[in-house]
C-alpha cells in the first residue's frame, strides 16, 4: 500500500457549492483540501481568506486543510489561519522577510509548514531549515491560476528535491502543485512526489470522482 496523498485544489471548484463540492471530492477519495490564497500582489490573482476556511471547518469539513499563501507579507496571516482550522500552512521563501521565523511561526500556531518553490526558484538554503519544513511544495506552473499547463522542466526539479530531501534525511512530504492530471501522476510519483494538488483536473471536468479514481488507478501503478 503506498502513501500518495491527493490534493484538490479548491481554486477550481464552483464555489457557488464549495461544500458540497469539497464533500464530493472526499467521498471520492480525495485525502486532503487545497487552499490556494492570491492577494493580487505578490500573485496577478485574488481569492480567499480565513473566513472561507472558518466557513469550512463550521460547515463540518473535517479533512486536512492544506493553505498555499501566495502572498506578501506572509506572517501577518498565520494566526488568523490556524485560528480558521487550518492544518499546514506553506509560504513561498521569497514572500517572507525572515523564512526561518515564519517557518517557527506556523509550527507555533500548530500547523505544519511548509515552503514552496516557483519553477525558477532553486532550493538553495534549505539545508539551513530543514528541521522546521514539514513539507516541500514544488510549483510545476507560475503561481496565480488554476488550468495552465505543466513545465516539463520540473521534472528533473522533483527528482532533485527528491535526492535533497533524502540527503538532509527530511521526513517532509513532496507535493506538486500545477498541471498534475491523470496522465502525469504517474511519472511525477516515480521522479519522487508523494502529494499531489490538482484543480482543472478534478473540479475542471464533468465527474471529479471519476477523475479522482482515474489518478488514484495511476498511483497504484507505481512502487
Ligand atoms: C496555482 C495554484 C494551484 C492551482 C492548480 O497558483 O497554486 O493550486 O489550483 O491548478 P491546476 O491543477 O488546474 O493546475
Ligand atoms: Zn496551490
Amino acid at each position: 500500500m503506498n502513501d500518495f496523498h491527493l490534493s484538490p485544489s479548491i481554486l477550481s471548484a464552483d464555489l457557488g457549492y464549495l461544500v458540497d463540492e469539497v464533500n464530493k471530492v472526499l467521498d471520492a477519495g480525495a485525502d486532503r483540501i487545497h487552499f490556494d490564497v492570491m492577494d493580487n500582489h505578490y500573485v496577478p490573482n485574488l481569492t480567499f481568506g480565513p473566513q472561507l476556511c472558518a466557513a469550512l471547518r463550521k460547515a463540518n469539513i473535517k479533512a486536512p486543510i492544506d493553505v498555499h499563501l501566495m502572498t506578501c507579507p506572509v506572517d501577518t496571516l498565520i494566526q488568523p489561519f490556524a485560528d480558521a482550522g487550518a492544518d499546514c500552512l506553506c509560504f513561498h521563501p521569497e514572500a517572507s522577510q525572515h523564512v526561518d521565523r515564519s517557518l517557527q511561526a506556523i509550527r507555533e500556531a500548530g500547523c505544519e509548514a511548509g515552503l514552496v518553490y516557483n519553477p525558477a526558484t532553486t532550493l538553495d538554503g534549505l539545508e539551513y531549515v530543514h528541521d522546521k519544513v514539514d513539507r516541500l511544495l514544488i510549483m510545476t506552473v507560475n503561481p496565480g491560476f488554476g488550468g495552465q499547463r505543466f513545465i516539463s522542466a520540473m521534472m528533473d526539479k522533483i527528482q532533485h528535491a527528491r535526492k535533497k530531501l533524502d540527503e538532509l534525511k527530511m521526513s517532509a512530504r513532496l507535493e506538486i502543485d500545477g498541471g498534475v492530471n491523470a496522465n502525469n501522476i504517474a511519472a511525477l510519483a516515480k521522479a519522487g512526489a508523494d502529494t499531489f494538488v490538482a484543480g482543472s483536473a478534478i473540479f475542471g471536468t464533468d465527474d471529479p470522482k471519476k477523475a479522482i479514481e482515474q489518478m488514484k488507478k495511476a498511483l497504484s501503478t507505481v512502487r
